[in-house]
């Protein structure tokens, strides 16, 4: 593995490691020239690059992102292809195998799959204890992790172990979400379904129902464009757990506490949380240039590595609309492009553009789905691109640990504490 430095506007900030040093000294803070741009291996000095914006830290054979050209392929196939021809599973398929199945081979993962729906008996009832007041995203931080106490592979880390994990917790992710949303609501838990698909048997135990073909398409849809993304946030923070050989539970629970946060995951749940602030068509408007003028964001506008049009939202904006007009939500519809609209006159010049999670938004709140259940449906899918993170750390692993610069004080003597 290596260190690519490929932006010449890094700062470099050399830290003096020598021990017995009084202070860490900024012995240089100098722009970089064209001459560092080869690849470098084993740096001698630590780059300062903060929130590592630019820096490679693994590689990976699942995604390829071209931000500058708005570009997202799952090994090579173009994501809008994917999400208007093929399903969730076969996309795990093709992210954990590096290539599409045969019909057969498709049918026996799904298999596979659907014969790892239910829970463990004590799981259901672990469920039953959790406060029904808690968010579903500290429910299923905990129940994934508790998972692992009734999993005899948990701390197995032979590849054939961790592939048989990585379909356990895809398989049974659904059944935590929609088992939990059942007991807050004092309703009877329902069974995975073992003859449907993850998104149809994942509505089927939420709703007590089982969804019509659009519901179960459209949730399909956006599992497949949540399914994996480079190095996202959740996604490093899982390879930075796999990475101590701790186990793929623990990076998996990791994972889903990185995603919960509203610059990351959290997100689709904050543009409903918006578009009911807004309320009504004649104020998006108002709403939308005094947040500009305040300079606060507005939530699924920007992207840190698309500076053009997300390709996630591209289809999902047109399905959105069919959603929303098969559902009777089309003020909802009508409002994001509105804002959308606006949005693209203010900040499209800065290469801020709508994220895949503001039309996903609309499309889940148009299914019926709780605004708090959003980030844990993104969870649901980028389990795939976890696990298969996870496991692609593990095929060539070293341990990932960056720098900080210390910029506190030093030879500080210790103040007994009567004395302070
Ligand atoms: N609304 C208004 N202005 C924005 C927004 C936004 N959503 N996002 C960025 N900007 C402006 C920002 O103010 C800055 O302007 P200026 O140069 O005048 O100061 C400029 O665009 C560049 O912003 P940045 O902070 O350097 O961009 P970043 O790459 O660090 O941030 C981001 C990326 C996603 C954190 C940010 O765009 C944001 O906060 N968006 C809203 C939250 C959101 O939708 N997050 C979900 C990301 S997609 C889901 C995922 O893949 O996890």
């Amino acid at each position: 593995m290596f260190r690519l430095l490929f932006n010449a506007r890094q700062f470099r900030m050399i830290a003096d490691s020598r021990r017995g040093q009084p202070c860490l000294k900024r012995l240089a803070l100098r722009r970089l020239d064209d001459s560092t741009l080869a690849p470098m291996t084993q740096p001698t000095t630590p780059i300062f690059d903060k929130g590592l914006a630019n820096t490679i830290v693994a590689e990976s054979q699942m995604s390829y992102i071209d931000g500058a050209k708005g570009i997202l392929e799952y090994v090579g196939i173009e994501i809008d292809a994917l999400a208007r021809n093929s399903t969730f599973e076969e996309v795990v398929y093709l992210l954990w195998n590096r290539r599409l199945p045969t019909k057969d081979e498709l049918s026996a993962f799904i298999k596979g799959i659907q014969a790892e729906y239910d829970l463990p008996a004590p799981m259901w009832s672990l469920i039953k204890q959790c406060p029904k007041d808690a968010s579903p995203m500290h429910a299923l931080r905990t129940l994934v992790s508790a998972l692992s106490m009734f999993d005899k592979e948990a701390d197995d880390d032979s590849m054939e172990a961790n592939q048989r994990k990585s379909i356990r917790l895809l398989a049974k992710t659904p059944a935590l979400i929609a088992g939990f949303d059942r007991h807050r609501k004092d309703k009877e838990f329902v069974k995975p379904d073992k003859s449907m698909s993850i998104a149809g048997s994942f509505i089927t135990m939420l709703t007590g129902e089982k969804p019509t073909k659009t519901v179960e398409r459209a949730l399909d849809v956006c599992l497949i464009l949540h399914a994996d993304h480079g190095l996202n946030a959740s996604t490093f923070a899982a390879r930075v757990t796999i990475s101590t050989l701790s186990d793929m539970y623990s990076a998996i629970t990791t994972a889903i506490g990185t995603l919960k946060g509203p610059l990351h995951g959290g997100v689709n749940e904050e543009v409903m949380h918006m578009l009911n602030e807004i309320g009504s068509m004649d104020q998006v408007e108002p709403y939308i240039r005094g947040k500009l003028q305040r300079k606060e964001r507005v939530m699924g506008f920007g992207h840190r590595v698309y500076k053009a049009y997300d390709p996630r939202a591209t289809y999902l904006k047109t399905f959105a609309k069919q959603v929303a007009a098969d559902t009777g939500n089309q003020k909802l519809y009508e409002m994001s492009r509105k804002i959308e609209e606006i949005m693209e006159k203010e900040v499209a010049a800065k290469g801020i553009y709508p994220n895949v999670d503001f039309y996903s938004a609309t499309t889940y709140y148009s299914l019926g789905l709780d605004l708090d259940l959003f980030t844990p449906m993104f969870a649901m899918s980028r389990i795939a691109g976890w696990a298969g993170h996870c496991i692609e750390q593990l095929s060539d692993n070293k341990l990932i640990r960056p720098h900080v610069a210390y910029t506190g004080p030093h030879a500080v003597q210790y103040v007994p504490i009567a004395e302070r």
